[in-house]
């Protein structure tokens, strides 16, 4: 029998997942299908749709806005990843219950490092925001070891709390838009985690942290490139940008690997998702 997934959220019509899925089973031979479920805005309705599935035999599930938290809250067992992030975007279904995991930092570690071509080791990371995007990377990220990590919010002190919670031996720290610790050359790499691209509005940051250089990446992506990554070309032509589709597909081929044991190559399912959206 064909095993069967889905993923769930509100809006869902949109979603590029299904799309991403048929495309990793066709490149690796997976006999599987993947669906897009809506599902009302409640938390009871979340759990009891995702036991209805269950009982229909899906097998896993991705779980997308807004149901990234009630995710959480409802697995039987949770990896050390979606802990950390204290939001889940997978679920395994096995004899055992809901195994839940978060694979939104790996997708844009892997993707910065492998289809960015850049490392983070030794590199002096600036991140924009501090909400619950950037509390999922946060731990791939630093198990990345770059030299240091800067986060800079808005909200200084949601940033200040967020670096307290993540201390490792890399040196993070922490400021509103005005303080950002100037940097020779600029950060090597730029990761813009505010939801201000989606209003089309830049972090007023100074034009001084995007070096020649720089990898700007943001974490938002549509059909051209978002106001940030405009903005870091406008200040730096050479620096390097990227869009958050890269991280979409790849917290897709990590859920994948979860749930088949075989690991997708991004970079081409990338490429034709790109090519259909334009
Ligand atoms: P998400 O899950 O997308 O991270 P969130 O937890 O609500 O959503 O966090 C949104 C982030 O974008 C926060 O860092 C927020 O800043 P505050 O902590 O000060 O609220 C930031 N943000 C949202 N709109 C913004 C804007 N117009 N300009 C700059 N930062 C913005």
């Amino acid at each position: 029998m064909t095993d069967v997934y889905a993923v769930v959220g509100n809006p869902i019509a949109h979603s590029k997942s299904p799309l991403i899925h048929r495309l990793f089973a066709e490149q690796t031979g997976q006999d599987m299908v993947y669906e897009a479920i809506r599902i009302d805005d409640e938390a009871t309705n979340f759990k009891y749709e995702v036991a209805g599935l269950i009982s229909r035999g899906y097998k896993g599930l991705n779980i997308t806005v807004p149901f990234k938290l009630d995710a959480f809250e409802q697995a039987t067992s949770l990896s050390e990843s979606a802990k950390v992030a204290h939001a889940v975007n997978t679920y395994t279904f096995t004899e055992k219950g809901i195994e839940a995991d978060n694979t939104d930092g790996i997708g844009l570690v892997n993707d910065i490092q492998q289809n960015g071509g850049v490392s983070f080791a030794h590199k002096r990371v600036l991140i924009l925001g501090a909400g619950g995007a950037v509390q999922g990377i946060l731990e791939p990220l630093l198990d990345a070891l770059p030299a240091s990590v800067h986060i800079a919010n808005r909200t200084p002190q949601r940033a200040e709390v967020l670096g307290k919670r993540f201390e490792t031996d890399i040196p993070i720290s922490a400021s509103g838009w005005d303080a950002i610790p100037e940097k020779a050359s600029g950060y090597d790499i730029i990761i813009n985690g505010t939801s201000a691209s989606l209003e089309g509005k830049l972090p007023p940051i100074s034009p001084g942290v995007v070096g020649e250089n720089s990898l700007v990446y943001d974490m938002m992506y549509g059909d051209k490139p978002t106001v940030f990554m405009d903005w870091a070309k406008q200040t730096q032509p050479s620096c390097q940008t990227m869009d958050g589709l890269g991280m979409l597909v790849g917290q897709a081929a990590e859920a994948f690997y979860l749930w088949r044991g075989v690991r997708p190559e991004t970079a081409p399912v990338i490429a034709e998702v790109r090519a259909l959206m334009a």
